[in-house]
């Protein structure tokens, strides 16, 4: 079997790509970066693991299209390179205080650039290198909002990520098709999007490793995920117009 995952040179990709490479799937490690990217790939080979590098900037049609014509029969994509808000010196990816009135339309933009459009690109050029039963898996966030959580860059560019994985969906069961696309919400993870530490958040903060085997459980199960966005811990919302109601 063949994986490509989007960002995979460090965060969740990472270790996605390292479990799936562990099942016995050949990953291919996305990255926009070629030497974090490579860095990436020599500490999976270095373990034994089957592992390529694949250059793909989410901002660069280009790259994205180049990629595509370079892997065939690929059997699980992961849209997981994502960003929370337009990069800020010395500030961390995801500013959870931000008051909504502070974003400007530079910030909603760039991460719907990023999120949105940059993964609907990628959906866009692969799917035609998929194998007929092959499983688009993408990486989304919970889009309502409350005190702790209202980060309207990152809440809307996944809300517009999880109208795109209906549409899929609904177009591959009106054609009968066996591919699959869905979403996994995979908590409060620690990675340098958010700066926390496992144990964060009283308890609540979980490993990248865990988000990696989750997500390569539901790539390698038999259930059909088609139009799902399902949650850590195994929650499924099939009826996306109830989330927001
Ligand atoms: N961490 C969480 O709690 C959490 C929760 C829910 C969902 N998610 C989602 O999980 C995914 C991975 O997040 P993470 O926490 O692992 O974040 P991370 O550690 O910041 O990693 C993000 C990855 O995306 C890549 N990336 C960013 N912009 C890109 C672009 N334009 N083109 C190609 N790659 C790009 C980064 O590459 P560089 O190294 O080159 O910057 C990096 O490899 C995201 O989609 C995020 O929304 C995370």
């Amino acid at each position: 079997m063949k994986a490509l995952i989007t960002g995979a040179n460090k965060g969740i990709g990472f270790a996605i790509a390292t479990e799936m490479a562990k099942q016995g799937i050949e990953v291919f490690v996305g990255a926009r970066s070629k030497d974090r990217g490579l860095a990436a790939v020599n500490e999976l080979v270095s373990k034994g693991l089957k592992a390529h590098y694949v250059q793909i900037d989410l901002q660069d049609q280009a790259s994205i299209e180049l990629a595509a014509s370079e892997i065939d029969d690929l059997d699980i994509l992961v849209n997981n390179a994502g960003i929370p808000d337009s990069p800020k010196a010395g500030q961390p990816a995801l500013q959870m205080d931000k008051a909504v009135e502070e974003y400007s339309n530079d910030d909603l933009r760039l991460t719907m650039e990023v999120n949105f459009l940059g993964t609907h690109a990628v959906i866009n050029q692969f799917l035609p290198k998929m194998t007929t039963t092959g499983k688009i898996i993408n990486l989304t966030v919970p889009i309502q909002p409350n005190e702790f959580w209202h980060p309207l860059a990152y809440m809307t560019s996944k809300a517009a990520l999880n109208a795109m994985i209906m549409a899929y969906a609904w177009e591959f069961d009106a054609k009968h098709q066996q591919r699959q696309i869905f979403g996994v919400l995979p908590g409060a993870i620690a990675t340098d999007l958010n700066g926390t530490t496992v144990g964060d958040l009283g308890g609540l903060v979980r490993s990248s490793e865990d988000a990696g085997k989750l997500i390569t459980k539901l790539a390698l199960d038999s259930v059909n995920h088609n139009g799902e966005i399902v949650q850590y811990d195994g929650k499924i919302l099939s009826d996306y117009e109830a989330q927001l109601r």
